[in-house]
């Protein structure tokens, strides 16, 4: 098949390339080739997006296409520029759609969406909202541009393993390997939900070749937070179980950035965002690895290529240390 994969620069983008390449198709990506370099075999075509008729470089016509956009306008661009010579597309979402985190379980079949923002203020860079809301926008226009027979909408949750330049799977790798007590955030029977970049890549290139259709959760099965640290922390390490409310307190960050815990979020608020009911995506071809492989991996990829001196994400080592004895002064 010839494949266009709208991105393939970075973490996702290229995993769809490499597994495209390496199960004997034309690959081809397009992207501005600023945040990084497209994956050895494809053919590269540097657009920008930003511009209405960027993509008028991409000549030809592909049995599917993979589109990682944010922002509705490239959409709108890309609609435009491949309407009559694409076959299947894949349009790349976000589990931030959602309109209701608090609710636990809910299906992409059935769970309530965000409202699309009104056209002058599409910013998906804005905050997790914004992005939400303009990926619904994307969902929307490429269903109109091309048909819901031929799309498929799939809504990604927390993507890991090698390449991620997020740092947030990255932070619980690189803690692991330093070993001793570790903060865990919240409680042990808290939810997690996350997929392998290269698994997500894999359900992609097969909807294309397959034609699959309609709208899904691209992530894995729940598991639980004790579950997710057995997996990542050595047998040296041990968690320390700290509660939300301690962690509030002490101004340590839910999710990422600088003093935060990675893959943390609030409870209740966001009982629903690591808990999507993904029976329907298994059904339909989703096939997800063992966590212990996404964690060898990225310690792997950490340990060579890795993400150069980017920006780290989490509790620093003196942060954490400090935080853990405050913990213990207040008699827990
Ligand atoms: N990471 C997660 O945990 C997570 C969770 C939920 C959903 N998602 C979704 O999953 C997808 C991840 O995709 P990804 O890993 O490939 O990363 P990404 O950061 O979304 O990649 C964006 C791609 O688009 C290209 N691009 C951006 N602006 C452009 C422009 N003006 N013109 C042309 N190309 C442009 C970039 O390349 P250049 O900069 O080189 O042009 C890059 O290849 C996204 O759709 C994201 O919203 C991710």
């Amino acid at each position: 098949m010839r494949i266009l994969v709208l991105g393939g620069t970075v973490f996702l983008g290229r995993a769809v390339a490499r597994q495209a390449l390496a199960a004997g198709h034309d690959v081809t990506c397009a992207a501005r080739g600023t945040s990084g370099k497209p994956v050895e075999g494809v053919r590269f075509v540097r657009v920008d997006r930003d511009d209405p008729a960027g993509l008028t470089a991409i000549g030809g016509e592909f049995d599917a296409v993979v589109d990682v956009a944010r922002h509705p306008d490239h959409v709108r661009h890309a609609a435009a520029a491949l309407a009559g010579r694409v076959g299947h597309v894949t349009l790349v979402s976000s589990g931030s759609v959602y309109a209701d985190t608090t609710v636990a379980g809910q299906r992409a079949g059935t769970a309530r969406v965000l409202a699309p923002p009104p056209r002058d203020a599409e910013d998906p860079w804005r905050d997790a909202e914004a992005y939400g809301a303009c990926k619904v926008a994307c969902e929307r226009i490429v269903t109109e541009a091309f048909g819901a027979d031929r799309v498929f909408v799939c809504r990604a949750g927390l993507l890991v393993g090698p390449e991620d330049p997020s740092g947030r799977f990255e932070y619980w790798v690189r803690r692991a390997s330093r070993g001793g007590e570790v903060l865990a955030p919240g409680a042990p029977d808290e939810p997690v939900q996350l997929v392998d970049v290269r698994d997500l890549a894999g359900w992609i290139v097969a909807a294309g070749e397959r034609g699959l259709t309609g709208t899904y959760d691209g992530t894995g099965a729940p598991t639980t937070r004790a579950a997710f640290l057995a997996e990542v922390l050595p047998g040296g390490a041990t968690p320390s179980w700290v509660p939300q409310e301690f962690l509030v307190e002490q101004g340590v960050q839910p999710w990422s950035g600088p003093r935060s815990l990675p893959l943390w979020l609030p409870l209740p608020e966001y009982a629903g965002f690591m808990t999507r009911d993904v029976t329907p995506s298994l059904a339909a071809g989703l096939r997800t690895r063992p966590l212990a492989e996404s964690v060898r991996d990225t310690a792997e990829w950490l340990a060579g290529a890795g993400p150069g001196e980017g920006q780290r994400i989490g509790l620093t080592e003196a942060e954490e240390a400090d935080l853990l004895a405050a913990w213990h002064a207040a008699g827990r």
